[in-house]
């Protein structure tokens, strides 16, 4: 598929590479702790899987899915809608996992939403981090990378719910959009 999307802005290697060193950071960061990652569907499916496995703890799994008023195209700092974690959250560590932080809002809502639950702490870890899109002060605790303001698919994030299954990420290409 790199002939369709040309260079990819991140690399799969450089994604494997980036996780393997998150992994690191995180399994230090939570030795001793009750740590449950909680991946936000759709679009961080892919990287909670490899991350998850990338942390030598036994950490707890649960997922919780973001809803947009409209299922064909999510639009930054829109509101949205989260499902509720199935998992027992209090006293625990939540590590949230996000695909990408733009405006920052759904970022916010997840973290009051999920802090109704009385956890230890909780965190957020991002794959992807776009700064220059953001309109609400929050700054993830970890980051894979930060990314200039373009339209990112791929590893996970989508367009239209296509191009999730990309091994790399790309700048969707005008061409591609409609
Ligand atoms: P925020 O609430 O504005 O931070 O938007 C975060 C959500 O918008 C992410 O979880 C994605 O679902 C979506 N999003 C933002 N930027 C992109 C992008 O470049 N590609 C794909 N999805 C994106
Ligand atoms: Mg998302």
């Amino acid at each position: 598929m790199e002939k369709i999307f040309g260079k990819p802005l991140i690399t799969q290697e450089e994604i494997v590479h980036r996780i393997r060193e998150l992994g690191l950071q995180i399994t230090s960061d939570y030795a001793g702790k009750n740590l449950i990652l909680i991946g936000v569907l759709k679009g961080a499916y892919a990287f909670t899987a490899d991350l998850s496995r990338a942390i030598g703890l036994p950490v707890g799994i649960d997922f919780v899915m973001t809803l947009s008023q409209n299922q064909e195209k999510e639009k930054a700092g829109e509101r949205k809608t989260i499902t509720d974690p199935t998992l027992t959250l209090a006293g625990a560590d939540i590590l949230i996992i996000e695909d990408i932080i733009d405006s920052g809002s759904t970022a916010r809502m997840l973290i009051d939403k999920l802090a109704v639950h009385r956890p230890e702490s909780v965190r957020i870890c991002a794959l992807l981090d776009k700064t220059a899109g953001r309109t609400v002060d929050i700054k993830p605790d970890y980051v894979g990378f930060s990314i200039p303001n373009r339209f990112v698919i791929g590893y996970g994030l989508d367009y239209k719910n296509k191009y999730r299954t990309l091994p790399f990420i790309a700048v969707l290409d005008d061409r591609f959009r409609g």
